[in-house]
């Protein structure tokens, strides 16, 4: 599979460290500008493990401080409307250059997990919106994104990236921790903590706990507006949400789109009986002692 998976093109390497999980080593390079960032105190922060819902959640807020306008959350990229903050790459804007041009009130992405989050999201007591999403469905996206965005590298065959996954020798280490670690800031009302699960479950009632957390009322009709423009269906093929405005050297949608499937419970055509078992084995010891509960599916 290495071949289809375009190694060879230069562009895959393998992961580097930042203070113990492993990262890209060109976002590890830029996190002297990340860890002195200076949040403004309206800064909305979308915090998620990867392949969470992170690109959803943005849009549906995007459109939220634009009132459900949706020529206005053409104006560009998802990336760009988003910034994302730990993102550095040769070429282009960083996460931090890129919120530096951006006015307020700003949208702010990270992945990092809690206890490297910079100081200043705390001390301006910004908000945060953590969204989290089941590890098996999870893993799985991962998995095709691993093989389509060329920043990784190769991920081998599903049972390696398995393992691989359940050790936290991936791209933002353990998810275990990065869901545990979020939710137990759960308890400081600056932060709302959803579910993707929740979210296709019962879009509206989601979006109507965002308002709420955000302090702000929407007509019916800009709701609506909201939900129809952030389906899956609209998104994908919506080219300011769908990152195919991205170069094909960094991500080839023709090995697998960003917006892949956008489904709960899509690891069941992927994952083997065993590899269930081992995978829920792992999960029970992990969440030991955790209140916090996932949907499979
Ligand atoms: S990233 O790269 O970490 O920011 O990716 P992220 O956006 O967090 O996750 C990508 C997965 O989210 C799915 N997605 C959606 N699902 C349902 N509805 C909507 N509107 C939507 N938008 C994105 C996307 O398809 C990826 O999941 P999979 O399971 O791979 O399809």
């Amino acid at each position: 599979p290495s071949s289809a998976m375009g190694m060879g093109d230069g562009v895959r390497e393998e992961l580097g460290s930042l203070h113990g999980i492993p990262l890209y080593k060109s976002f590890v390079e830029g996190w002297p500008q990340v860890e002195t960032f200076q949040a403004r105190p309206d800064d909305l922060l979308v915090a998620t493990y990867p392949k969470s819902g992170t690109t959803w959640l943005s849009e549906i807020l995007d459109m939220i401080y634009h009132d459900g306008d949706v020529e206005k959350c053409r104006r560009d990229a998802i990336f760009n409307r988003v910034p994302f903050l730990e993102m550095k790459a040769h070429g282009v804007l960083s996460g931090v250059e890129l919120l530096e041009k951006t006015p307020s009130p700003r949208l702010v992405k990270t992945h990092l997990p809690v206890r490297l989050l910079p100081t200043s999201f705390r001390d301006k007591n910004c908000k945060v919106i953590y969204m989290a999403r089941n590890p098996k469905d999870v893993v799985i996206s991962y998995y095709y994104f691993y093989q389509m965005a060329k920043i990784h590298p190769d991920p081998g065959t599903l049972g390696e990236f398995l393992e691989a996954f359940m050790a936290g020798k991936v791209a933002y280490g353990s998810w275990y921790e990065h869901v545990r670690g979020w939710w137990e800031k759960k308890q400081e009302k600056q932060l709302l903590y959803l579910f993707y699960e929740d979210m296709k479950k019962d879009p509206r009632r989601e979006v109507q706990k965002i308002l709420r957390f955000l302090g702000k009322e929407a007509p019916e009709g800009v709701v609506e507006r909201i939900l129809h423009h952030t389906s899956f269906q609209e998104m994908k093929k919506n080219p300011a949400a769908n990152y195919e405005t991205m170069p094909t050297a960094l991500m080839d949608h023709s090995l697998s789109p960003f917006l892949r499937k956008g489904i709960s419970g899509d690891w069941k055509n992927h994952f083997t009986v065993a590899q269930n078992e081992r995978f829920d084995q792992h999960y029970r010891e992990h969440m030991v002692g955790s209140d916090l509960c996932f949907q499979m599916e």
